[in-house]
């Protein structure tokens, strides 16, 4: 019998996040803060290959804000796990990008999750998405949330990770203001306004049973937009404008992503997200359309990726496509009825 063959190439999809809701308490020792927030992974992904080869790391990429250096966050993680798991071996890394860059939604924290998940498969480590999360925890306070995905509640940096029984089904629009916001400096602005706090109830009550369904999402927001906004003025009126356009278009939340400059209403309804997504791009906005992503549909995801042995024509996932062509893809939703704003305990 021949021995079962190595597999060469992984593609994995590295899904998008929002921030259902966010709350600052405080400024931490670390300079980090403390943070409530509710993760959302949703089907806008980059694909991530991932490659084995004898030495040395490399990292593709055809976006042009993308780093191809150590500035690279999944170029760090192949290299924090080389370095953790005393592997010689190396890797190639090619990235295609469709996930905003400096948008808030994530996407360099979720190519560098699915790197450490390729290369733990790749190179015979065997750490798995628990024993990966101190690892990711030191490349990002987003990181360990992609180990993860689904519907999760965030504390401590963000990094203390809880995906929740009540995982929310609905369809988001996601508009792309082409405008990097640094997480950094909004953070450095929130300091100028916080008033430290102990606790917040806002997202724990969403979490607990109190609320449900469509009455839960009301008492959400992002604690963050203020400071983004005073860091890039620019987008206040396109904010306020998209905001108003989500909101008559029936959504049940509208909200800036993390620290920006992605802005996204979730919807119950699939029609009304068309319907507003037509009137927002009839105002000139760049809006992407996807579904969210349950804790269910993720793990699924990744195993599919994973087990695949040999990812075929991998090789040619430099073509990029256009932003929206995701939901034509072999994403998790794929031949799922549409369905309205659920949400399903798992
Ligand atoms: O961890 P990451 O590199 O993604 O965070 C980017 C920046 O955002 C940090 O350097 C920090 O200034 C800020 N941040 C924060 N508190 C958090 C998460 C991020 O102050 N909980």
């Amino acid at each position: 019998m021949r021995p079962p063959s190595k597999p060469r190439a992984l593609l994995l999809p590295a899904y998008a996040k929002i921030n259902l809701g966010l709350e600052v308490l405080g400024a931490r020792q670390d300079g980090y803060h403390e943070l409530r927030t509710l993760f959302q992974t949703i089907e806008l992904h980059d694909d991530v290959v991932v490659r084995p080869r004898a030495r040395g790391l490399a990292v593709r990429c055809d976006h042009p804000d993308v780093p191809r250096d150590e500035g690279n966050l999944a170029l760090r993680a192949a290299l924090e796990l080389q370095r953790y798991a005393g592997v010689g071996k190396g890797a190639e890394i090619a990235i295609t990008k469709r996930i905003p860059v400096g948008g808030g939604l994530g996407g360099g924290s979720s190519d560098a999750a699915a790197v450490l998940m390729g290369l733990d498969h790749l190179w015979g480590v065997g750490l798995g998405p628990a024993g990966l999360q101190p690892l990711a925890r030191r490349l990002g306070a987003d990181v360990p949330f992609f180990l993860v995905g689904g519907t999760a509640l965030g504390l401590a940096r963000g990094d203390e990770v809880y995906p929740l029984r009540r995982q929310v089904r609905g369809h988001t629009l996601i508009v792309d203001l082409g405008r990097p916001v640094s997480t950094a400096a909004v953070f450095a602005r929130v300091d100028r306004s916080l008033t430290p706090r102990e606790n917040s109830h806002t997202i724990f009550r969403f979490v607990s049973s109190d609320l449900e369904g469509l009455r839960a999402f009301p008492i959400l927001s992002n604690e963050l937009e203020r400071a983004a906004l005073e860091e890039a003025p620019d987008l206040a009126d396109r904010v306020g404008r998209i905001r108003g356009i989500l909101n008559r278009g029936g959504a049940a939340l509208a909200l800036l992503s993390g620290s920006g400059s992605s802005f996204f209403g979730l919807f119950e309804d699939g029609r009304r997200a068309q319907g507003a997504q037509s009137a927002l791009v009839a105002a000139g906005f760049i809006v992407l359309r996807a579904r969210t992503v349950s804790l269910d549909q993720y793990r699924r995801a990744w195993s599919r990726s994973l087990r695949a042995r040999r990812a075929r024509g991998v090789g040619n996932q430099s073509r990029s496509r256009h932003h929206g062509d995701h939901r034509r893809q072999g994403h998790p939703g794929r031949g799922r009825k549409a369905e309205g704003l659920r949400i399903d305990r798992v």
